[in-house]
């Protein structure tokens, strides 16, 4: 029985794969990935390679053994229709006849065009029978900490999510949690809502930005509209950017809280707080 993770040279999978090295022997590793080259040092440390891509269903053929463990992470190819892409692995999984497929899609609550393919995507794996966990990933600390540059060059942060509140957490919280699921017992046939144990506001945010740097930014909300203007302006592709702003519109509405448990259960530790990603992002 192997454990395996697709999606593995991500920044999640990345972390997924490191903490699951840690915690079982590498030849029970299997490690998904587009490009040999980007897992050269987990090949080194005696994990198993598999080279797949989401879009050619072939190339799956034998990545999967009965009895696997399976971790599937979404893909970010928004415009080559995912909820296919991420069937080609439910398909070979249920094949193969894996022992369980967790798959990393977003709360339950959203309701924004982002979470269209992830509802499509659950579809798709509780028809195939495959025994199932569906991580409801909450968002990350880090679609904000990692794009710091803008906000201190303007000393603001700008958004349209109102008086919005986020319960966002570290990709590597996320990744404790899969890896819980994966080397853990009883999680078949479970959904799980995961999302940092403080919620937090723009207005939040902003204030704690200038505690750290010593500079005053504050929080400017836009209308959704002119979020999708500046984004573009900036070089977002437009469907991205609206994509985007419809993100911060239903956070205004209060879809990306989280207040489950779920994540802080799971990994048996309490989430990374949003100010620790922000000093490890000024850090550099
Ligand atoms: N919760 C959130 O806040 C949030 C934010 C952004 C995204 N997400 C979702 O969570 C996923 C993981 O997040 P992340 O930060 O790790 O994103 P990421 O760094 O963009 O990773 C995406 C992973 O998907 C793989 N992938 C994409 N298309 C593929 C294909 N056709 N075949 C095989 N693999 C493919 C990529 O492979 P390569 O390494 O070869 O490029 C990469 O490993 C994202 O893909 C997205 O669905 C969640």
């Amino acid at each position: 029985m192997s454990f395996v993770v697709t999606g593995a040279t991500g920044k999640l999978g990345r972390h997924v794969v490191e903490q699951l090295l840690a915690k079982v022997p590498a030849d029970r590793v299997t490690v998904v990935v587009r490009d040999a080259a980007r897992a050269a040092e987990w090949a080194a440390r005696g994990a198993r390679v598999a080279v797949a891509d989401y879009n050619a269903p072939e190339s799956f053929d034998g990545v999967f053994a009965a009895g696997d463990r399976v971790l599937l992470i979404s893909g970010n190819e928004f415009d080559k229709g995912r909820v296919q892409q991420h069937k080609v692995v439910i398909d070979a999984a249920r094949s193969a006849g894996v022992a369980l497929l967790a798959y990393t899609s977003a709360p339950g609550s959203l309701t924004a065009a982002l979470a269209d393919d992830h509802r499509g995507t659950e579809e798709a794996l509780l028809a195939s029978g495959v025994p199932y966990t569906l991580l409801r990933n909450g968002w990350y600390h880090e679609n904000y900490t990692e794009n710091l540059a803008p906000v201190l060059e303007h000393d603001a942060v700008v958004a349209a999510a109102g008086e919005g509140r986020v319960s966002s957490a570290a990709r590597a919280d996320y990744a404790a949690a899969a890896v819980a699921v994966l080397t853990g017992e009883g999680h078949e046939n479970a959904t799980y809502e995961l999302g940092g144990d403080e919620a937090w506001s723009f207005a939040e945010y902003a204030a704690e930005l200038s505690r750290q740097t010593g500079r005053e930014i504050a929080y400017t909300p836009v209308a959704p509209e002119a979020l999708t203007g500046i984004l573009t302006g900036a070089g977002v592709p437009g469907p991205l950017a609206g994509i985007l702003a419809g993100v911060d519109a239903a956070i205004a509405k209060g879809e990306l809280v989280v207040d489950s448990g779920d994540l802080s259960r799971l990994t048996g530790r309490p989430t990374t707080p949003l100010a620790d990603a922000i000093a490890a992002a000024l850090k550099g």
